[in-house]
């Protein structure tokens, strides 16, 4: 099969998909066939992404919510409006920015109700259509989860718990054709950092990446694709580091 067409027939929910790296796996998947659920709490937002999609003629659903608190939603809402469900990417994620004396256990229990509580209901309320049609999950963690400095302790926590939950997932899951991996970004070029950094924060940050560049969410997308796709059928509780060797080092 071509590879513009590995996903034709076949339905994924994006949490987080309306911007960032969500938005370009949405992209991605749609462009090789897929109908696209994306989820994030603002709806404008997903409208906006939804209708570019539609725009050129992909299959685009925006669902408003919170994966915190809506994951059961969020699912039966992409059931009901797509007819099924064959991949789950667990993108959507949260931070504290906060240094580990300044965090209360109500901003740290937030962290982990966003980046791994929701993931784990996700999961949980996805899985009779995973098992279904021999679908997978793909959550997208962080070179947090093993080394660097940027985020908080909070979110590297729930990095590397959710990095833990993904492989012992895949073996409970396995049995039933289900497969369960992750992606571990380095840096990626994507807006919300334009709206909270300086200006030149990627160029200074250049001379530290082994490559010499800022990854781009396309970077992160062409490899959900590859995971998501029955090319990669025999490969599960797999972490797939995509760095520009930061983490090499
Ligand atoms: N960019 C990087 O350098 C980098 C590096 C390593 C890992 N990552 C990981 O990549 C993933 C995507 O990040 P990004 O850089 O693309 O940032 P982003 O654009 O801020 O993406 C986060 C998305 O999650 C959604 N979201 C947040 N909280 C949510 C909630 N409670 N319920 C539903 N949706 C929620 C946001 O939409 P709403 O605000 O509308 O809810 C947003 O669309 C995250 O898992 C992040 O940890 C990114």
């Amino acid at each position: 099969m071509a590879a513009n067409q590995r996903f034709m027939g076949k339905v994924a929910l994006i949490t987080g998909g309306g911007t960032g790296i969500g938005a370009a796996i949405a992209t991605q998947l749609a462009a090789e066939g897929a109908a696209v659920a994306i989820c994030g709490r603002r709806s404008d937002v997903l409208q906006q992404k939804a209708a570019e999609l539609q725009a050129q003629g992909y299959s685009a659903l925006a669902i408003a919510g919170d994966i915190a608190t809506d994951a059961a939603k969020i699912v039966n809402s992409t059931v009901q409006n797509l007819g099924r469900l064959d991949v789950l990417v667990n993108n959507a994620a949260t931070s504290a920015g906060m240094e580990v004396d300044e965090l209360s256990l109500p901003v740290w229990r937030q962290v982990l109700a966003v980046n791994l509580d929701a993931a784990f209901e996700l999961v949980r309320a996805t899985l009779p259509y995973l098992i279904a049609c021999r679908g997978n999950v793909l959550h997208i963690s962080s070179i947090s989860a093993i080394a660097g400095e940027f985020d908080d302790v909070a979110y590297a926590t729930s990095k590397a718990g959710l990095e833990g939950f993904s492989r012992r997932l895949a073996l409970d899951v396995a049995i039933h054709g289900v497969r369960s991996n992750v992606i571990r970004p380095g840096l990626i070029h994507t807006e919300a950092f334009d709206a909270n950094m300086p200006p030149d924060f990627f160029e200074s940050q250049v001379p530290f990446i082994p490559l010499r560049q800022i990854g781009q969410p396309e970077d992160i997308a062409h490899a959900a694709a590859f995971l998501c796709s029955d090319e990669a059928r025999f490969i599960t509780g797999a972490i797939l580091t995509i760095d520009g060797g930061e983490s090499a080092k």
